[in-house]
């Protein structure tokens, strides 16, 4: 049983000074947004992501650190989190995406995108995990999407969704092990966010149609949207939040 917390003024609940938040594919994109948004909550920002010229530099911006890491590569995932035991917040970010239709999906496409989206996602959470648990403190965040609850049209994607429901249900199953240990789990699930991974569909005439007309709002999210729902799971403003998917969708799942 984890210790009910003390009540504070509710502003006070979203700071994270003194906190250190590491977070994957952090150099661009969604990723960048969100470790803005934790480091001007207060924050210590680490961007974790294979692209090194364009993370380093992101990661100065905010006054953070980078480290080069695949989170696909297990062993690369515990060295850094060996090299950083005071993490308490942990982003799962990285992601990617390949638009194949189901019949033509090579046995290659299919594994890098749950090698990433899937396995990379639970090798952080056990590493960063493990030191959160000894501790007793400690929250995880992941990307997960609105594909993991609906089947995206009229682009073909069937790995990236399978990934994006196995983050969620991750999310829970973590949630349900770690709830007693004061560690939390959630995910926040993005409808189409406008980042250098939707350029190619926005920039195909019958995807965009599709994504804006069945999105109730009209647009995309900007990136920037997807940061405060990221700061509430992560900081003490959810304290009794866990096993939680966010939907952020512009209300695309209504429909
Ligand atoms: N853009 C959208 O519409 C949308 C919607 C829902 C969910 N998402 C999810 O949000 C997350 C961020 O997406 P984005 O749109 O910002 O994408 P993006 O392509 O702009 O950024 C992804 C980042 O992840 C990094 N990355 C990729 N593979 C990696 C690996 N193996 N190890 C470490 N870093 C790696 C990339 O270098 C890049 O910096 C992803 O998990 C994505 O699935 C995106």
């Amino acid at each position: 049983m984890t210790p009910a917390p003390e009540p504070r003024p509710i502003l006070d609940l979203f700071k994270l000074y003194g906190r250190h938040a590491v977070v994957t594919g952090g150099a661009q994109g969604i990723g960048y947004e969100i470790a803005k948004g934790l480091a001007q909550a207060g924050a210590r920002v680490t961007l974790a992501d294979l692209n090194a010229e364009v993370g380093e530099p992101a990661a100065q911006a905010l006054g953070g650190t980078f480290e080069v890491l695949d989170v696909t590569d297990a062993a690369a995932v515990a060295a850094l989190a060996a090299k950083l035991p005071d993490v308490e917040i942990l982003v799962n970010n990285a992601g990617i995406v390949r638009n194949l239709p189901a019949e033509d999906t090579e046995d290659d496409d299919w594994t890098a995108v749950m090698k990433v989206n899937l396995d990379g996602v639970f090798w952080c959470c056990r590493e960063f995990g493990r030191s959160m648990l000894a501790r007793g403190r400690g929250s995880i965040v992941s990307t997960a999407s609105m594909s993991g609850l609906i089947s995206n049209h009229p682009q073909p994607q069937v790995a990236y969704n399978v990934s994006k429901a196995g983050v969620i249900h991750l999310t829970r199953s973590l949630a349900g092990e770690w709830g007693a240990r004061g560690v939390r789990v959630n995910c926040v699930s993005p409808g189409y966010t406008a980042t250098p991974m939707t350029r190619r569909g926005l920039d195909t005439p019958e995807w965009r149609a599709t994504w804006l007309g069945e999105t109730p709002m009209g647009r995309l999210a900007e990136p920037f949207e997807i940061a405060p729902a990221v700061l509430y799971l992560a900081s003490d403003a959810s304290s009794f939040v866990t096993g939680h998917s966010l939907v952020v969708d512009g209300g695309y799942v209504c429909w």
